[in-house]
């Protein structure tokens, strides 16, 4: 069931979203060579708090830390680590769930660490840029099919993949709400498609590849690499249907 949030609820919803935004900004000054990934973590989970939200991925499903920090060929849910520092060249997704009195927003950027490769700065490019594109042509009227596809056709066009096993998802008092919102079109996407209504909530996410978009987890049980270890990116926002459009939450 998809439900559409009201005045009220979509206001918590901003609130949660501005608290996103600002750890993501946090996040990218942060984000530099010889800084462990544990060390952001650690400092984001302060700054929501501070902000009196609380980090959603924390104790979902067991998952230990508040934020996933996922490096290069880590696609998403990379587990924070202070063995793990981050060096010059490296790219860096991280991703940040945060709830405000009741509502939740989810939120992820992908940063370049120091100078990288060109192309894995235009891969960032191209995965901020689809997820945009998507996000464009959002109002009412307009089926998740279509969101689909035009994130999918401007990734293909630049030469990359879309990862197919993972999706973005509603969102609301609960992290993962109906319905899913995956980044290509699907025989099975067109036979349950979903019209789109003021005040439906999602999270859109889509998480791009160099090679072939293929993904397998390590034994950590969490984190999801590509299959070919070749370079992923990753950028999700947390947007509302409006009367005319759509309004981004994830914002400050
Ligand atoms: N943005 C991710 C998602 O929507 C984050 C979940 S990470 C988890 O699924 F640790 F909480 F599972
Ligand atoms: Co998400």
């Amino acid at each position: 069931m998809i439900d559409c949030k009201s005045a009220r609820q979509i206001g918590l919803m901003r609130q949660a979203g501005k608290i996103v935004a600002g750890a993501l900004r946090l996040a990218r000054e942060l984000a530099v060579s010889d800084v462990t990934t544990d060390h952001i973590d650690t400092e984001i989970e302060k700054y929501i708090r501070k902000n009196h939200g609380i980090p959603i991925f924390k104790g979902y499903r067991g998952y230990p830390r508040s934020t996933c920090t996922s490096i290069n060929e880590e696609v998403v849910h990379g587990i924070p680590s202070s063995s793990r520092k981050l060096k010059k060249g490296d790219i860096l997704s991280i991703d940040v769930g945060v709830e405000y009195k009741k509502y939740m927003a989810d939120g992820a950027i992908t940063v370049p660490i120091g100078e990288v490769s060109l192309e894995a700065k235009k891969l960032i490019e191209v995965c901020e840029e689809a997820l945009k594109k998507g996000i464009e042509i959002i109002r009412p009227g307009i089926l998740l099919s279509q969101v689909a596809g035009r994130i999918q056709k401007y990734v293909e066009s630049n030469g990359y993949s879309v990862v197919r096993d993972y999706a973005g998802h509603g969102i609301g008092r609960c992290m993962h709400e109906d319905p899913q919102v995956p980044n290509y079109v699907s025989e099975e996407l067109l036979a349950n498609d979903v019209i789109l209504y003021p005040g439906t909530t999602l999270a859109i996410e889509p998480m791009i590849c160099m090679g072939s978009g293929e993904t397998e987890v390590l034994e950590n049980k969490w984190t999801v690499v590509t299959k070919d270890r070749k370079l992923s990116a990753h950028f999700e926002y947390t947007v509302v249907v409006t009367e005319t459009g759509v309004e981004i939450l994830t914002v400050e």
